[in-house]
């Protein structure tokens, strides 16, 4: 077993010459992310929906001298993911981080109510089923080889409510549900898998380029023609400043995920600024814990 050479106590030391797996590689945070384990010396297992944004992806890296596999997976296909942990293990016969980062939002900021089942199902089709297809596939040789990270991106959406975007928000909370699930399985079996659960706020990748070009939609009046019928405009424009001003570079959000792998941290919150809403959340919960504490449980 290779558990010695790869962990320190729990920690997961990232070093040359290990395997990382990287779902939704081809872009954004995930692009960032493979950036920064390729730096280390780790080769890449790229995997992305978007075969030409892949190829492109990966033919960069390699140009870098890094050593990846693209490999064109759906997520939200048990199989497809399955066939990509064959292959990772044919190319590079070992695997030790494996970051569940593929994501997707609704296709229109709307009322729960209004939000149809199909948006539903894709949003948790991508975000939570690709991540449980993740775990499924990869934590297996993770627990033979006797060592390896699982890093599954959910979103500080995953901690908190998200107006009119209730389908990626309860994705996200599942995300870290299966995360802490995972991780005390993990513990409870006494196998040395770590698991960290990423919560970052905005970072600026194509995924928030709408946000900014919503902004940019000029005045109120405009900005309302683009947003569904009844919506407080102020509030959705001070929202929307909120989160330009509160924006992260993808690599710096990347270097602080692995430090937080590293450090074998439950818990990546990349971004410091919304910490009042997750307290009002947590004491909440505390205070209904505190008042109910004579109720007949139920
Ligand atoms: N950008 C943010 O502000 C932000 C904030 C919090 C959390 N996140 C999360 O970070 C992760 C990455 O987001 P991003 O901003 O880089 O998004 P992005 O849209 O820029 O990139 C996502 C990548 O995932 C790929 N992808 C989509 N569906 C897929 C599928 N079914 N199978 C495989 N690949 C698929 C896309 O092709 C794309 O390359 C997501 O899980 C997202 O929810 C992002």
């Amino acid at each position: 077993m290779r558990a010695t050479a790869a962990r320190k106590g729990r920690h997961m030391i990232i070093e040359a010459g290990q395997v990382a797996v990287v779902t939704g590689a081809a872009q954004g945070l995930g692009r960032a992310l493979a950036a920064g384990l390729l730096d280390r010396g780790v080769s890449v297992a790229l995997a992305d929906i978007a075969q030409e944004r892949l190829h492109d992806t990966a033919e960069a890296f390699a140009a870098r001298g890094g050593q990846v596999l693209p490999v064109v997976t759906d997520v939200s296909d048990a199989a497809a993911v399955g066939a990509l942990a064959s292959r990772t293990l044919e190319h590079f016969g070992r695997v030790d981080v494996v970051v569940n980062n593929a994501g997707i939002t609704a296709h229109h900021a709307r009322p729960l109510w209004e939000t149809d089942s199909e948006d539903w199902r894709r949003v948790l089709a991508v975000n939570l089923l690709g991540t449980v297809h993740g775990i499924q596939a990869f934590v297996p040789h993770l627990v033979m080889a006797g060592a390896g990270h699982v890093v599954n991106i959910a979103s500080l959406a995953g901690l908190m409510a998200v107006l009119f975007g209730s389908a990626y928000c309860a994705s996200k909370h599942a995300v870290v549900a299966v995360s802490e699930t995972l991780r005390a399985e993990l513990n409870i079996l006494g196998l040395p898998i770590g698991v960290t659960v990423v919560c970052p706020g905005y970072v600026r990748t194509p995924m928030t380029e709408d946000m900014l070009t919503l902004l940019q939609a000029g005045d109120n009046a405009q900005l309302a023609e683009r947003l569904p019928a009844g919506l407080p405009v102020e509030q959705v424009r001070a929202s929307l400043e909120h989160g330009v001003l509160t924006m992260m570079e993808p690599e710096v959000a990347a270097e602080r995920i692995l430090a937080a792998v590293k450090a074998d941290q439950l818990y990546a919150l990349t971004h410091g600024d919304f910490e009042d809403s997750a307290r009002r959340r947590a004491e909440g919960i505390l205070a209904a814990l505190g008042a109910d504490q004579n109720s007949p449980a139920g």
